[in-house]
């Protein structure tokens, strides 16, 4: 258990007045967490502060090698005005694997769930009204030595901003189109794929951006090795609804384990449906696009929630899906999953937590 010491900020900021202007991660809430680590001391002074910048050494190791990971988390206000979290267990105990695979120190996920809860309740006016706007929560670790050496460093920075926002794309619930990445690729066995680190997100950026240029929202990744099978997409993981049956990546290594993908995976099955966790080449995309059988497609991520897709192109081939509509099963599966975030829905499954008043 954590002894958090509270500093409440004496100059608390203008909340914003039109809560479908959010967009994502673009302002910030009045407080942040804050917690460090010492080798040989453990992690220490647990405190929420007045959010702002904080000073760094240039030679801070995370700005040379990278020793970062991160999550990302939403709270939610139910009709009632109670604030509540999804499966914030599954994020600690996801951070704790990228902690481990980028050899930084785990916290324990008691700890972890404490202290998100201990900001969301601090901040909890901040946790927006209107349907679809939440609070997107981001727990994030940095290495903070000093020096140039490459090795594990023995301080670390663990900290959680808040950020009120709306839908991850600028489509919202608007299907979208993706580009299937050729040329590039995120990940490899044996490498940091399966980990929330800053890193991925860095090598993923110019394919993103070249996609964005061509008018795609973002791209889809192929494994690295054969260049053949679908993984994931930029902040989202990928399922195709294939004659009936739902396709995705499995999670062995090279793909994000999303919480949304399990909860998805978790209420498809449910339904009855058969949900096949495996390799999946993207020429069988295609060829059951042609073939009429590529019913729907959609990415599942904590931003991205259940996002339509509506096309694909790959090596200048191009797929259309639902005939550019959000289709029937991803739209179920979009009001499934938010009606249980935002209490509309009973929690029959246990997936939401609380954040009492303290
Ligand atoms: C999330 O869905 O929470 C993510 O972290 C994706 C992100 C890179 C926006």
């Amino acid at each position: 258990m954590l002894d958090i010491k509270i500093t409440r900020t004496t100059a608390p900021k203008a909340k914003p007045q039109d809560e479908s202007k959010l967009g994502f991660g673009k302002i910030f809430s009045d407080h942040m967490f804050l917690m460090d680590y010492t080798e040989g001391e453990g992690w220490h002074d647990a405190r929420i502060v007045p959010y702002g910048p904080w000073e760094m050494d240039p030679a801070t190791t995370v700005f040379h090698y990278a020793q970062e990971i991160f999550e990302g988390m939403k709270a939610y206000r139910t009709a009632e005005g109670k604030i509540q979290l999804f499966r914030p267990d599954c994020n600690a105990n996801r951070y704790n694997d990228s902690a481990d695979r980028l050899g930084m120190p785990p916290i324990p996920p008691e700890d972890f769930v404490q202290a998100v809860k201990a900001i969301v309740d601090v901040d909890r006016d901040w946790v927006p009204h209107s349907d679809g706007a939440s609070l997107y929560i981001r727990p994030f670790c940095i290495a903070t030595d000093v020096g140039l050496g490459v090795h594990a460093a023995k301080h670390y920075r663990f900290a959680i901003i808040c950020s009120p926002s709306g839908a991850y794309y600028a489509e919202g619930l608007d299907p979208v189109r993706i580009y299937v990445e050729d040329e590039y690729i995120r990940a490899a066995p044996g490498l940091t794929g399966f980990t929330k680190c800053g890193g991925n997100y860095a090598a993923s950026i110019k394919a993103g951006e070249l996609a964005e240029e061509r008018g795609f929202s973002q791209v889809l990744w192929l494994d690295g090795v054969e260049k053949k099978y679908v993984e994931e997409v930029g902040s989202m993981n990928i399922m195709f609804k294939i004659d009936g049956k739902i396709y995705t990546a499995a999670c062995t290594g090279t793909v994000l384990p999303g919480v949304t993908r399990r909860s998805i995976i978790e209420l498809l099955k449910d339904w009855g449906y058969e949900v096949i966790e495996g390799k999946l080449a993207i020429a069988d995309v295609m060829k059951a696009a042609d073939e009429g059988k590529l019913e729907e497609v959609f990415g599942t991520g904590t931003a991205a929630v259940v996002s339509p897709v509506k096309e694909l192109d790959w090596e200048g081939k191009v797929a259309h899906i639902s005939g550019g509509k959000i289709g029937e099963l991803t739209q179920k599966l979009y009001d499934t999953l938010t009606g249980i975030q935002w209490g509309k829905l009973p929690d029959t499954k246990g997936w939401i937590v609380p954040v009492e008043e303290q």
